[in-house]
């Protein structure tokens, strides 16, 4: 019986996967049976070594998302794309009354939302010329609800990745690629590493481990989502119902 849920024959691309939630969901779609395509600011070699040892096919590239060249490069060069995890992101825990704040804020909206734009824009014609994909935006509960802590140009950007899932969705769905986003809660990564939260903010009182988030991730990138289409899933331990 065919498993709708796997992943086998599935070539899945993933932006920050050095570490955290893109590492994480680098190990489920091998688990899943994917080949992979790893990619970060630096090339992740070691998490590929590991993974190729244990049978799985990966190619790694080393790439800022804000550099719309190198991402076209990179998805123009690649032999197969049926998913891909939009997920390189970054979130400083700064006060916007600091020094510099201004220039924080247009770096944070480069990457966590011209990022997506950048990677989006280069694999959508081919997924789409191809007549399938599945699409995953990594926003945030912060884009959903202000965050708990997070400040407010990771708010925006993650707020702007939840409008754009739609509209990327309405583009690409006539063609049968289908764009939906995960949006985590405060997740036990690098991101939140010397960060207190308030686990009584939490229904589930825990942080996410980076594994709760990849499953769903993965889920979204299998032949089982064929039809959800401009999603946005929490995935936040209950700090926003929708
Ligand atoms: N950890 C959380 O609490 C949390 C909550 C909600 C959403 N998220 C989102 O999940 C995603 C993954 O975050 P994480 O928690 O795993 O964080 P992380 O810091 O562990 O991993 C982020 C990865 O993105 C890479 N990256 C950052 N800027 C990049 C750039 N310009 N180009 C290429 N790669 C870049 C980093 O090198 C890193 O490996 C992000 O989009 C983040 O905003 C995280």
């Amino acid at each position: 019986m065919k498993n709708e849920f796997s992943l086998k024959d599935k070539s899945v691309l993933i932006t920050g996967a050095a570490g955290g939630i893109g590492e994480a969901t680098a190990r489920v779609c091998a688990e899943l049976g994917a080949s992979l395509v790893l990619a970060d600011l630096v090339e992740p070699l070691e998490l590929a070594s590991e993974l190729k040892a244990s049978g799985t096919i990966v190619e790694t590239y080393g790439f800022d998302v804000t550099d719309r060249m190198a991402t076209e490069r990179i998805i123009e060069g690649l032999d197969r794309l049926d998913a891909v995890v939009v997920n390189a992101g970054f979130c400083p825990w700064d006060d916007w009354s600091d020094d510099g704040w201004d220039d924080v804020f247009n770096r944070v909206i480069d990457v966590n939302l011209q990022g997506v734009l950048h990677l989006t824009r280069a694999c959508l014609p081919r997924m789409c010329e191809s007549g399938s994909g599945n699409i995953v935006l990594v926003s945030s509960v912060a884009g959903r609800m202000g965050g708990l802590k997070a400040s407010p140009h990771y708010v925006a950007a993650k707020g702007g990745v939840n409008a754009l899932v739609k509209w990327m969705a309405r583009k690409a769905a006539p063609y049968g690629v289908v764009v939906n986003a995960v949006a985590p809660g405060a997740t036990a990564t690098g991101m939140t590493t010397g960060q207190s939260f308030n686990a009584d903010a939490i229904p589930l009182q825990r942080l996410a481990e980076p594994r709760e988030i990849a499953l769903p991730i993965s889920f979204l990138c299998s032949s089982a989502a064929s039809y959800i289409c401009g999603t946005t899933l929490d995935v936040n331990g209950g700090v926003f119902m929708n």
